[in-house]
């Protein structure tokens, strides 16, 4: 039998030893082989060895010209109160015209909070033990009777977890949204190579592959077809959010409308640090340009700069993973071309694989890297990109670890406060701790409101009141 092309391919590419094993496999394991070859761009690999397995690529982020990036404030702190009532009218007046849709990644792996299974199956409210994509669900259905257009959700699967993600969603009915408006696509998948750059097997069949980081998305975006969907339903702004963050008001009307207003291609959220330190990325600015530094790439000296005239950290804005895009740009983005794609990182790993002889290797340090893109890096190509600023306690606490920081207990935690916030906010008496945290557990449902708004609207509409006690359920 000839052998295939794609074989030559690796062999020229100095890959070849990827099918060293070839002949030893029954057809259905040598043409799964080739299927994990074939989505293999070489040229990029090859690309990526070569720069970011080098020395030079260790020597971090250039930070010449790094400054902090402009945002708008708060009303409440000295911004400007009439743009942001403008930017809520507009925010609607988009919502009422069917021009956004909600979108979720949902590919990553969750390996720190350890849970089996697609991390959206995971429970976290208090009373009712809601998962995070029933809350989402629930949240976009009341978004879209309140404005009355239903919204369309694209998320964003992985490999690994896009049977079982689709299969919860059927089991549960699309949590009462139309099955039309759901729409899943998988993200990309990216090679594991070792500290040589040469491509690991995770066994003779199958090559150590991973999904290639939320940044991933944009391209799937476009791979998928979303994006035509997006177009034939007259969808033009999407609204981006992750899996693991209850909290989010993932459609903000207000956000909506800076986005709009502002003519942005790729708007964002920040959150002030809490602490000098806090593991968040920095919104900056270099070159006239937008960027997102990680706090792992910002030194330690600027993580803790003080600003002369607040008296506050001068690297102030957090970024927090709340975007909207404009499909137009995506696409742009997607097809990249010269000058505009999104840039690979390394991530060095301990990656289970196979030796030349065929035996399986455990690592017990990182023994090659994965490469990821990040989301946030697409923010230099954006035109007009607009940032805002938010309240952690309404749009952020997400489940990243089993223990301590970002755990479930802290998110169910902060959605207790934000429960009781919104009581006391339309006059109830709710007992709490100095953190705002009641001694018992009340939940309220997105279908009763999802936000400040629409709980004082329901709130109102509430007669009689019913008694604010352990298991009140709204
Ligand atoms: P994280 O960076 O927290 O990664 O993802 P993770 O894979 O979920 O968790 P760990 O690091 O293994 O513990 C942030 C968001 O980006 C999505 C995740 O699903 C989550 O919503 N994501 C991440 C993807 O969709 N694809 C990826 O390749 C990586």
């Amino acid at each position: 039998m000839a052998k295939p092309t794609i074989i030559e391919a690796f062999e020229r590419a100095g890959q070849g030893h990827v099918f060293a094993f070839f002949d030893q496999l029954v057809p259905a394991n040598q043409q799964s082989l080739l299927n994990d070859a074939a989505e293999i761009d070489l040229i990029e690999i090859g690309r990526l060895t070569k720069t970011l397995l080098s020395k030079d690529a260790a020597a971090g982020a250039n930070l010449a010209g790094l400054a902090p990036a402009p945002y708008e404030r708060r009303p409440e702190k000295g911004g400007d109160a009439k743009a942001w009532a403008a930017a809520k009218t507009a925010g609607e007046a988009a919502l009422c015209a069917g021009r956004v849709a909600a979108f979720t990644v949902a590919g990553g792996q969750g390996t720190r909070l350890g849970y089996d299974g697609p991390k959206g199956t995971f429970p976290v409210t208090p009373i009712k033990r809601k998962t995070l994509f029933q809350v989402f669900a629930e949240k976009i259905r009341a978004v879209g009777a309140r404005y009355g257009r239903p919204l369309h959700w694209f998320i964003m699967t992985s490999n690994a977890n896009h049977e079982a993600t689709e299969a919860f969603f059927v089991m549960h009915a699309f949590f009462g949204l139309e099955r039309g408006q759901v729409h899943f696509f998988r993200q990309g998948r990216m090679p594991a190579v070792d500290l040589q750059g040469k491509i690991l097997l995770e066994s003779k069949s199958a090559i150590a592959m991973s999904p290639d980081g939320h940044g991933g998305s944009l391209r799937a975006l476009d791979r998928s077809g979303a994006l035509d969907v997006m177009a034939k339903a007259g969808v033009d702004i999407l609204s981006y959010f992750q899996v693991d963050n209850p909290l989010v008001r993932g459609i903000d009307p207000t956000f909506i409308g800076w986005h709009v207003l502002r003519g942005s291609e790729m708007s964002s959220k920040m959150i002030p640090k809490a602490y000098a330190s806090e593991k968040v990325g920095h919104f900056c600015t270099q070159n006239g340009q937008t960027i997102v530094i990680e706090y792992s790439d910002l030194p330690k000296t600027l993580q803790e700069e003080i600003d002369p005239v607040t008296g506050g950290l001068r690297y102030l804005a957090g970024s927090i993973a709340i975007h909207i895009f404009d499909t137009k740009f995506i696409r742009r983005m997607a097809k990249g071309g010269e000058g505009v794609a999104l840039p690979f990182h390394r991530a060095d790993k301990k990656i289970p694989s196979i030796d030349a002889a065929g035996n399986v290797v455990t690592p017990d340090k990182p023994n090659g890297v994965k490469f990821e893109m990040f989301v946030f890096d697409a923010l230099p190509f954006a035109k007009n990109p607009v940032i805002i600023e938010t309240l952690r306690e309404d749009d952020f606490s997400p489940v990243k670890n089993a223990e301590g920081l970002d755990s479930p207990k802290t998110c169910t935690e902060d959605q207790l406060r934000q429960f009781v916030r919104w009581l006391k906010a339309n006059g109830a008496s709710v007992p709490t701790d100095a953190s705002g945290l009641p001694p018992f557990a009340v939940e309220v449902s997105p279908l009763f409101g999802y936000d400040e708004d629409s709980f004082a609207d329901a709130w109102k509409r509430l007669s009689p009141k019913p008694e604010i006690k352990a298991g009140l359920y709204l």
